[in-house]
């Protein structure tokens, strides 16, 4: 469609039915009215605006609850500026600024011309609609570079998926220094605050709350890939008064799996804006004349239903809209992975011993880790060599993938195909295949070394050696690892002015090897793991189903990692383990019961060495086990609620999931210590029909005398419940249906 054709439609309105996964006819809608030249999206509670302004200027206009479908936007005017210093062109919000003109404040996109020109100012030229969102060129005011946005709003959840498109149209080359996915706008205020997930390898996941303030919060990684360190997530409460169950929120997660930016920023106007995409440290991005350069996407969703809710969105979306079985994921399978029992003395015999003891407590599959390759039997070798040690395995993985079989479960395989030990014969064969600089240190991490992923050569040999991995052996899933970060992040092959595109050619070629893995492998299914949480983002959650959510396994500190965790993503793809005591993180005892109940809050695996366990450990295990199974559907599908949070140790912490059907809630309670004979605190339920009768059972823990066997989810919700708990390091966990 043409911009002059376009210019003569009135209203350009398409509707899009679709049905939810909760069986609820939802709608969305992409509209544009021509008299005002305001753009408008509708999806779940949700309703996003924004216009061309009389600059030509695309000025956003409106993000917060859905409104009424005749409520109509003015046309949006420039902001007037009030002195040289604060010119109209910095004040005016825009929805993907160039850097240039006036503008100020932390623009989408910058780019540098070949002739040393670098100002760009991007106007609207056309858009059009499709049937879930619109596309909007924008141009700049003289050169031909090119930017086409893409906004699709999700029917069911509101949530926004924004990414932009860069075109160089001119005659010479380009170089892109810094290029967001999206800016979002929040309306003028002054006492927002934001919440982003911090941490370090073993302590992933840990919520950071604060002030939003005149100037610019950096949330970021330029280690080449997603990072420990923080996570591409964030959500802002309007003021101080919103909680888990109200008050205006605005939420987003970035999905991109490399060198990632997003920054949340206070402008001199108290105008809020938050801009996300490929970091700009240290890219530089040349486009040939007639090239494009695609962004990743910047998701973003609001509710007024405070941080629970905004949680419980995005887990929504994930589970629907992201993940490769989307929009039914299958509830995980019970894993064992034997790579705390053994860690690299892997062996057939010792293996298949463990897979015995793992089938007879339930386990649905089998995870053989580290070790089982090349000549690995420590961390300083074998990586990048792919074939079965034959010292550990003589006649291949057949054997023990067989057993596995008979035993009931499938099989999954450990691998780290993205990295290399100096000690390897395909570093020996090929040493400049790393990520380097020519003639500098190649800085080793966990004695390995960095694939370079963006050179098709390395990309096509980890495809090969994955696919015939796959091809000749019977594998149901692949722990997929990522255990260092990038250093040196050279690509010395390539023309000086093409070396930057690592950053986003390496990213692409993992999701690429992925996708084209599962297309040939259809039954496969993999975990992110990246030394415990540090690949899981958006981008990556398009190729794996479930992630390793950390190497801590020590099951209090996990409150604190999986309730995170939890914020930002759905509580089935959070893999959590039962591992043995002391744990290695902490040197921290607590019990069996305990460590069941933390790691049933996700997606229940056993890490331990069963070779240790006690006749009364496998009775629990399978007591555990067997309750696991009957509510696995809920805590993994179901909606969670953080009833008493763990943030800042609190003694006591509570979590709860209900199915969508409200049939079934599980409610999970722990005490770290109790103190000077008080009570735990009484907890009370959400999510419940009110009207149901729910039947209470204890899968481990009492309640106290009084409480009744049957009552109204109306009783639970507003009577709670009343938890007998003393002691250090106790937990409960009770089950709530209605037939
Ligand atoms: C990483 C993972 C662990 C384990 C080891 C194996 O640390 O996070 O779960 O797989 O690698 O070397």
């Amino acid at each position: 469609m043409t911009f002059s054709l376009l210019r003569r439609t009135y209203v350009h309105a398409l509707l899009l039915v679709a049905i939810a996964s909760t069986g609820l006819a939802q709608v969305s809608a992409a509209r544009y009215d021509d008299s005002t030249k305001v753009f408008r999206l509708d999806g779940g509670d949700v309703t996003y605006a924004f216009g061309v302004n009389e600059r030509g200027e695309l000025q956003p206009v409106y993000w917060g609850a859905r409104l009424q479908p005749g409520d109509h936007f003015p046309a949006t005017m420039a902001v007037k500026g009030r002195t040289t210093f604060e010119h109209t062109n910095s004040e005016s919000p825009q929805e993907y600024a160039g850097w240039g003109g006036g503008v100020q404040w932390e623009p989408a996109l910058k780019v540098t011309f070949a002739d040393g020109n670098r100002d760009l100012v991007l106007h609207y030229i056309a858009h059009t609609t499709t049937k879930d969102g619109i596309d909007i060129q924008l141009k700049d005011i003289e050169r031909d570079v090119r930017v086409v946005l893409h906004y699709r709003i999700d029917a069911d959840t509101g949530v926004l998926a924004r990414s932009a498109e860069i075109t160089n149209g001119t005659a010479g080359k380009i170089v892109v220094e810094q290029a967001a996915a999206a800016s979002w706008n929040l309306p003028r205020g002054t006492a927002y605050s934001l919440r982003y997930l911090t941490g370090r390898w073993s302590d992933e996941w840990q919520m950071q709350t604060r002030a939003i303030t005149p100037g610019e919060t950096v949330l970021e990684s330029r280690v080449g890939s997603t990072s420990h360190a923080v996570n591409p997530y964030f959500s802002i409460g309007r003021d101080a008064q919103v909680n888990d169950t109200t008050g205006d929120v605005w939420f987003g997660e970035l999905g991109w799996s490399g060198s990632w930016r997003i920054t949340v920023e206070q402008d001199a106007f108290k105008q809020l804006r938050i801009t996300g995409g490929y970091n700009p440290f240290d890219f530089g991005y040349t486009l040939a004349p007639g090239e494009s350069l695609k962004t990743p996407i910047f998701y973003g969703g609001y509710t007024d239903h405070g941080y629970g809710e905004a949680a419980r969105i995005l887990h929504r979306f994930q589970l629907a809209k992201i993940v490769p079985q989307a929009p039914h994921p299958r509830t995980r399978p019970l894993l064992y992975n034997s790579w705390e029992a053994t860690e690299f003395a892997v062996t057939e015999a010792g293996q298949m011993q463990l897979a015995e003891k793992a089938a007879a407590i339930g386990v649905e599959r089998f995870v053989m880790d580290d070790g089982w390759f090349g000549q690995r039997k420590d961390d300083h070798a074998g990586l990048g060599d792919w074939y079965v040690n034959k010292e550990k395995f003589p006649n291949g993985l057949k054997p023990l993938i067989d057993r596995v079989h008979t035993l009931g479960m499938d099989f999954g395989l450990w691998v780290e195909p993205e990295m290399v030990n100096p000690n390897s014969d395909l570093y020996r064969t090929h040493p400049d295949w790393i990520i380097h600089f020519t003639g500098r240190p190649r800085t080793e991490g966990r004695n390995q070394l960095v694939l370079n992923l963006a050179n098709p050569e390395v990309r096509d040999y980890v495809f090969h050696f994955l696919d015939d991995l796959l091809s000749k052996n019977d594998i149901a899933f692949l722990k997929w690892d990522y255990n260092r970060p990038w250093m040196e992040p050279g690509w010395p092959q390539m023309p000086v002015d093409q070396q930057k595109k690592i950053y986003v050619a390496a990213i692409n070629n993992v999701y690429s090897i992925v996708a084209e893995l599962r297309a040939k492998h259809p039954k496969v299914e993999l975990e992110s793991c990246s030394s415990g949480g540090g690949r899981v983002d958006l981008g990556i959650l398009r190729y794996f189903d479930q992630v390793w959510t950390s190497d801590n396994t020590d099951a209090y500190d996990r409150l604190a990692i999986q309730e995170g965790f939890s914020r930002a993503y759905a509580p089935l793809l959070m893999m959590a383990w039962v591992t043995d005591v002391p744990n290695n993180a902490d040197n921290r005892t607590v019990s069996l019961p305990y460590r069941f109940l933390v790691a049933m809050q996700g997606s229940l695996g056993i890490g331990n060495n069963l070779n240790k366990w006690s006749p009364e450990d496998f009775d629990t295990a399978k007591h555990m086990i067997a309750e696991y199974k009957t509510i696995r559907d809920t805590v993994q599908h179901g909606n969670q609620y953080q009833l008493v949070s763990n943030v800042g140790q609190s003694p006591d912490s509570a979590s709860e999931s209900v199915s969508t059907d409200r049939r079934q809630a599980v409610l999970f309670a722990y005490l770290h210590s109790s103190a000077d004979g008080y009570d735990y605190p009484r907890l009370f339920l959400q999510g419940l029909d009110p009207a149901a009768q729910y039947t209470v059972r204890s899968i481990s823990g009492k309640l106290s005398a009084d409480t009744p066997a049957t009552a109204s989810g109306a009783y639970w919700m507003h009577r709670g419940v009343d938890i007998v708990m003393h002691g250090d390091m106790q937990a409960a966990a009770f089950v709530f249906e209605h037939k």
